[in-house]
């Protein structure tokens, strides 16, 4: 399955009441929106046809984090079931306030990734759905920081490590996808702060210049799940269920959880 198939089910079966994504280049990933969403990219050149009411900002992802209130276009009810009085409509909790389903696929470079991930998060919680492109390189000079190659990943790989070691706390799943895999991520918590803090702990071990250090269980895929196992998984009605009532990280998580580590487990 390639990557564009799998965000699709992703969409559908996640049933994400917005979302935001970095690096539109030409569409073709923006164009599977159908809800309220926000796209970022310093130098889109869209050509496909966008069917979602989308805010495009003209910006690198990190100027638009730093601006004051950046998912105002989100906010204030724009869900199209927003008149339903509060209360009687499962949507109805729904404040727009926290992002369903973010795609990260910026700049490759691994500092950049991890930045957008740690901006991405403080808008998130832990129902959301948060997905990061590139993260199988298929040899090391894709894997090159000083790009050299057509097809390129860059060193984003190395997110999955780090979300790993300092963010247990978390759930990961690498994906199977054509050309170059995704990682998607759930359990997201706006209230900590281990990344920011360990920052530059983070930077001075991982950023160095190439050749990169490739791990073998990267260019194998041996941990990466194949896509249906993630799209067809039994949670995700129940999660849908959980985000749409409102209901706080809890027992919701908890299942969630261990379904997740059932899918990693089986490959
Ligand atoms: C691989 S393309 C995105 C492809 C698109 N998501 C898709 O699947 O069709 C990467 C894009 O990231 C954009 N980009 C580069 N640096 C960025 C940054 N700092 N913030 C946001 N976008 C960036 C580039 O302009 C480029 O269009």
């Amino acid at each position: 399955m390639n990557r564009h198939e799998f965000l699709r089910g992703l969409h559908k079966a996640s049933a994400n009441r917005n979302y935001l994504e970095i690096g539109v280049n030409d569409g073709r990933s923006l164009t599977l929106s159908r809800v309220p969403s926000i796209a970022i990219d310093p130098a889109f050149k869209v050509v496909t046809e966008i069917r979602c009411d989308v805010h495009l900002v003209k910006a690198t992802s990190d100027d638009f984090f730093a601006r004051s209130n950046p998912l105002a276009h989100l906010k204030g009810g724009r869900h199209p079931l927003r008149n339903l009085r509060r209360g009687r409509h499962p949507l109805a909790h729904w404040r727009g306030t926290s992002l369903d389903l973010s795609f990260i696929d910026g700049m490759h470079l691994f500092e950049y990734a991890l930045r957008d991930f740690m901006n991405v998060e403080k808008h998130s919680d832990w129902s959301s759905v948060i997905v990061f492109d590139d993260m199988l390189p298929r040899n090391v000079d894709e894997a090159a920081r000083d790009r050299h190659t057509n097809a390129w990943t860059g060193d984003v790989y190395k997110v999955i490590e780090v979300l790993n070691r300092y963010r247990p706390d978390l759930e990961t799943v690498l994906v199977d996808t054509e050309p170059t895999g995704l990682l998607v991520v759930f359990g997201a918590d706006p209230t900590n702060t281990v990344l920011t803090e360990k920052y530059d702990e983070i930077i001075a071990e991982f950023v160095y210049d190439d050749p990169q250090k490739v791990p073998e269980s990267i260019l194998g895929r041996t941990t990466a799940v194949k896509p249906e196992a993630l799209i067809n998984a039994p949670f995700w009605k129940p999660l849908v269920n959980s985000r749409n009532r409102g209901t706080k990280r809890g027992r919701g998580w908890e299942s969630l959880r261990a379904s997740l580590k059932q899918i990693n487990t089986a490959g």
